[in-house]
């Protein structure tokens, strides 16, 4: 899956849920956030966020550890 980090919080541009093309990007309140088990790490979120607030998974940046279980958590997933 991919995970989207900090940057998003404050930004919630939304390029992100226009180009995903199976629309697993949701509204999480203060940020956006991608369903788990809806993702199929195409990567089409990445380049489209303003901020570089997305990540596949394994490389997320240290500091930025803390999203990978609040996307998960946040879909029970
Ligand atoms: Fe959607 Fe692809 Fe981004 Fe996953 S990697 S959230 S499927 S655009
Ligand atoms: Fe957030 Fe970037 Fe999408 S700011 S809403 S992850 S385009």
């Amino acid at each position: 899956t991919h995970i989207i980090t900090s940057p998003c919080i404050g930004t919630k541009d939304q390029a992100c849920t226009e180009v995903c093309p199976v629309e697993c990007i949701y509204d999480a309140g203060e940020m956006y956030l991608i369903h788990p088990d809806e993702c199929i790490d195409c990567g089409a979120c990445v380049p489209a966020c303003p901020v570089s607030a997305i990540f596949p998974e394994e490389d997320v940046p240290a500091g930025e550890e803390s999203f990978i279980a609040r996307n998960h958590e946040f879909f029970g997933a």
